[in-house]
C-alpha cells in the first residue's frame, strides 16, 4: 500500500520544528510552498516532548505544527519517536541501555539508547504509540506512519541480560530440543556440548573465535528482535488507522549489514530507504544506483520511497565533501529512475546545535540566497513535471543474488583469506554491469528467478539446499547463471556441504575444487586468452585462485600463471536448456570483469545500449527513459523517441544530454511501420 498522498512524487524531508522558534516555523511554511514541498517526516526524535513524564502526554505543540502544515498543503509522514527514548525513561529503567559485544553498557546522550528486547522499552513503546495513534488517527495532515528510525544502525546486536533471556527463548522455539541445537552448532568441536538451555550465552567477546554457527544464529535472532519491536508498533497503528500505510526507513539497503531486508520488506506497507553518498569515493553514484536497485528489489519491484538523502555534505564522514552544482539533482533523479516515488531529505533546515549541525539541509545555514536553495526550488519543479512517473515499474533482465545470511556468514572470522568480502565481490559485479548500462534486480537465492536472462551469484558462500536447487532448476529450464568463487560452500549453520567443494553447486557447475589457493596481498595471477576466440586478451586476477577439476564443464580460460597455472579459471557448463559459468578468481579492474561478462550477456541475449560512454546512466522506468550524464561532456544518445519532460522538446531518435545534466524522455510507442 503506497501512501495516497501527496499525489505525484513526494518531495520534502525530515522536519524537526522543535529546534526552532515560532517565527522560523512561519517562514518554513512559506519556503516549503516556494520549493513545492509536499511531504515531511515529523516527530522522529520527539519522545521527550510528546511524553514529558511517564504517562503524561503532550501533543499540543505538535497539533499546532500539523495544522500549520496542513494549511500549507504539506502532508505528514508521522514518526513514532522510539529511536530516542527520553532521559527520564532511561533514568527510571537503566537496564534498557544496550550492551555491546565486548561488554560495555552504552550511556545516555546519543540516540538508539534502548534494547529492542528490554520489557520496559517494549511496554513504554506500546503505550506511547497507542496514545500517538489515538490522538492523530483522524488528523487530515497524516498520510502515513514512520516507525522508529533506521533499525539496526548503529545498534545491531545487543548483549544485555534481556537479550540473553530472549535469545534462549528464541533458541528453544527454533530447535525444540537441545540435541538439535548441539548438532546444528557442531558443538562437539572444541567440546562445547550444552546440557541445559541456561548454559547458553550470547556469543560475546572471547579471546579466540566464537562458534560461527552460534554467531550466525545470534545475527538472525538480533535482527528478529528489532522486527518484533517494529511489528509491535505497526500492529497498534494498523488497528487504529487501517487506511494509513506504515513503514520504517532502512539505513541504506547496501550498507545495513545487520538487517535482513528480504524479511523486513514483508513487514512494511511501503519500502523506505535512506542513502548517503560516500563523499570521497570516485563514481559514488554507482553505489547510489546499487542501493536504489536493492530497495526496489526488496520491495518486490513495487515503487519505494527515498526517505532520506542529503542536499549537500553530511557531517559524519572523515572529509565531508559538498555536492557539486547539479549533483543533488542527478542523485535525486537517479533514485526516481530506479523506482522511487519520492525524493526526501535529511533534513529540511540545517540544525543550529547538536551533533548534526554541520549536516546540510534543504534550507542551509547560508539561507535562501544560495546556490543550494536555488537547486532545491528547481528540483521541486522538476519533480512536479515527473508526476506521471508515479507507480511505474523498472524491468531488469539480469539479477544479482544477494542474501544477508550469506553476507553475515562469509564475514565471520577465520575464512581462508581476509580478502574474501561479500561487498567487494558484489560491488565489482554491480559496477561492471552498471558500466555496461545493464539494469539489475537483486534476488534471494530461493526466489522465483525464472524471468531473468542472466543471474549472477558473486558471493553465495552460504547456500541452502533449497537455494542451490532453485539455481539448478533455473539453469536446466534455460537460464544463464554466472557463479563466482567461494560460493555454495556452507549450509545455513555454516557447516561445509559434503565435499569436495563447492558442495551445493558441484553438479550444477560441472566441476569440483580440490584445494583453495588464496593469493598474497597484491599478488596477481593471469587468466589466459581464450584459445578459440580471436581478439581476447590475457587478464590479471587477484585475491583468489583454486584448483578446479572439471566434471562436465569446459574450460573457457585457464590460469596462465600462479598456483593453478594450466588449470581452469573460467568454465562453462551446458546443462539442460541453460548454461552455468564459473569464475575462480577476481579479475583486476572493472574492464577485465566486463571482458568476461560481455560474452555471457551476449550468449543470453541481454539487450543493452551499445556505444554509450560509461558515465551516461540510462534507465527505463515505465514509459520514461532517464538519462543521467555524470561526465563533463555532452552525450548524444541514439534510439530515443518521445518528448523531453523538462523542456517539452520532441526528440526523434536521438537526444543530447548536456554535461552533468539529466534528461527524461517520455517515450512514444513506436508505430507498426517503425517496428518492422
Ligand atoms: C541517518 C538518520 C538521520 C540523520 C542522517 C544524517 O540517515 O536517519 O536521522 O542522522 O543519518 O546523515
Amino acid at each position: 500500500m503506497y501512501p495516497e498522498r501527496p499525489a505525484g512524487l513526494a518531495f520534502g524531508g525530515d522536519y524537526n520544528p522543535e529546534q526552532w522558534p515560532r517565527e522560523v516555523l512561519e517562514e518554513d511554511a512559506a519556503l516549503m510552498r516556494e520549493a513545492g514541498v509536499n511531504l515531511v517526516s515529523l516527530g522522529m526524535f520527539s519522545w521527550a516532548l510528546m511524553e514529558p513524564a511517564e504517562g503524561r502526554y503532550d501533543f499540543g505543540w505538535l497539533d499546532e505544527i500539523l495544522d500549520r502544515l496542513h494549511a500549507a498543503g504539506v502532508a505528514v509522514d508521522l514518526a513514532t519517536p522510539t529511536a530516542a527514548p527520553p532521559a527520564w525513561f532511561v533514568a527510571a529503567h537503566p537496564d534498557v541501555l544496550p550492551v555491546t559485544r565486548d561488554g560495555v553498557r552504552i550511556g545516555f546522550g546519543g540516540r538508539q539508547s534502548a534494547c529492542s528486547s528490554a520489557p520496559a522499552f517494549r511496554e513504554a513503546t506500546a503505550r506511547l504509540v497507542r496514545a500517538l495513534g489515538e490522538h492523530y488517527r483522524d488528523h487530515p495532515a497524516v498520510a502515513m506512519w514512520h516507525v522508529h528510525n533506521e533499525y539496526g544502525a548503529p545498534l545491531g546486536e545487543c548483549y544485555c541480560e534481556h537479550s540473553v533471556a530472549a535469545w534462549r527463548g528464541w533458541l528453544r522455539a527454533t530447535y525444540q530440543d537441545l540435541s538439535a541445537l548441539n548438532d546444528a552448532w557442531g558443538t562437539t568441536f572444541w567440546g562445547q556440548t550444552y546440557t541445559d538451555w541456561s548454559q547458553i550465552d550470547a556469543p560475546r567477546f572471547n579471546h579466540t573465535v566464537v562458534n560461527p554457527a552460534q554467531r550466525l544464529d545470534y545475527a538472525r535472532f538480533s535482527d528478529g528482535q528489532h522486527r518484533e519491536h517494529y511489528a509491535l508498533q505497526r500492529d497498534i497503528l494498523r488497528e487504529l488507522t487501517p487506511h494509513l500505510p506504515v513503514t520504517t526507513n532502512f539505513a541504506g539497503t547496501v550498507n545495513c549489514k545487520s538487517t535482513d531486508l528480504w524479511q523486513w520488506a514483508r513487514e512494511l506497507d511501503v519500502v523506505a530507504n535512506d542513502h548517503y553518498l560516500r563523499a570521497e569515493q570516485p563514481d559514488n553514484h554507482i553505489d547510489l544506483a546499487m542501493s536504489a536497485d536493492l530497495a526496489r528489489s526488496v520491495a518486490g519491484g513495487a515503487p519505494w520511497m527515498l526517505m532520506e538523502h542529503s542536499a549537500g555534505a553530511v557531517n559524519w564522514q572523515p572529509r565531508n565533501l559538498a555536492k557539486r552544482p547539479g549533483e543533488m539533482r542527478r542523485n535525486s533523479l537517479a533514485h526516481v529512475a530506479r523506482g522511487s516515488d519520492s525524493v526526501l531529505f535529511f533534513q529540511w533546515r540545517a540544525s543550529r546545535f547538536g551533533a548534526e549541525k554541520f549536516h546540510s539541509g534543504l534550507v542551509p545555514h547560508a539561507g535562501t540566497d544560495s546556490g543550494q536553495w536555488r537547486e532545491v526550488v528547481r528540483l521541486g519543479a522538476d519533480l512536479r513535471r515527473l508526476a506521471g512517473v508515479r507507480g511505474s515499474r523498472v524491468r531488469a533482465e539480469v539479477a544479482l543474488v544477494w542474501d544477508w545470511e550469506s553476507y553475515w556468514a562469509l564475514e565471520l572470522d577465520w575464512r581462508p583469506s581476509v580478502d574474501l568480502s561479500f561487498r567487494e565481490r558484489m560491488d565489482a559485479f554491480y559496477e561492471a554491469l552498471w558500466r555496461e548500462h545493464v539494469t539489475v534486480d537483486f534476488v534471494h537465492p530461493s526466489a522465483d528467478i525464472s524471468g531473468y536472462r542472466v543471474v549472477v551469484a558473486p558471493s553465495a558462500y552460504l547456500l541452502t539446499e533449497a537455494g542451490a536447487k532453485n539455481l539448478h532448476r533455473y539453469v536446466e529450464a534455460g537460464g544463464h547463471l554466472l557463479v563466482s568463487y567461494f560460493s555454495g560452500i556452507v549450509d545455513e549453520h555454516d557447516a561445509i556441504h559434503p565435499g569436495p567443494h563447492p558442495g551445493a553447486l558441484r553438479e550444477l557447475l560441472g566441476l569440483s575444487v580440490e584445494e583453495f589457493h588464496p593469493l598474497r596481498q597484491d599478488e596477481t595471477v593471469l587468466l589466459a586468452a581464450e584459445p578459440d576466440a580471436a581478439g581476447t586478451e590475457a587478464l590479471p586476477g587477484r585475491i583468489w585462485s583454486e584448483r578446479v577439476r572439471p566434471a562436465g564443464a569446459v574450460t573457457v580460460r585457464a590460469f596462465a600463471a600462479g598456483p593453478d597455472a594450466g588449470h581452469p579459471a573460467f568454465t562453462r557448463h551446458d546443462l539442460g536448456a541453460g548454461t552455468a559459468w564459473y569464475l575462480a578468481t577476481a579479475p583486476v579492474g572493472g574492464r577485465a570483469l566486463r571482458d568476461l561478462l560481455g560474452p555471457v550477456l551476449d550468449h543470453a541475449g541481454v539487450s543493452r545500449p551499445r556505444g554509450l560512454p560509461e558515465h551516461l546512466e540510462l534507465v527505463r522506468r515505465g514509459r520514461h527513459v532517464f538519462l543521467v550524464n555524470h561526465g563533463d561532456e555532452p552525450v548524444t544518445v541514439e534510439g530515443v523517441t518521445g518528448v523531453s519532460v523538462f523542456d517539452g522538446v520532441r526528440c526523434d531518435g536521438r537526444v543530447t544530454v548536456a554535461a552533468g545534466a539529466v534528461t527524461v524522455v517520455e517515450e512514444t510507442p513506436r508505430t507498426e511501420g517503425e517496428r518492422a
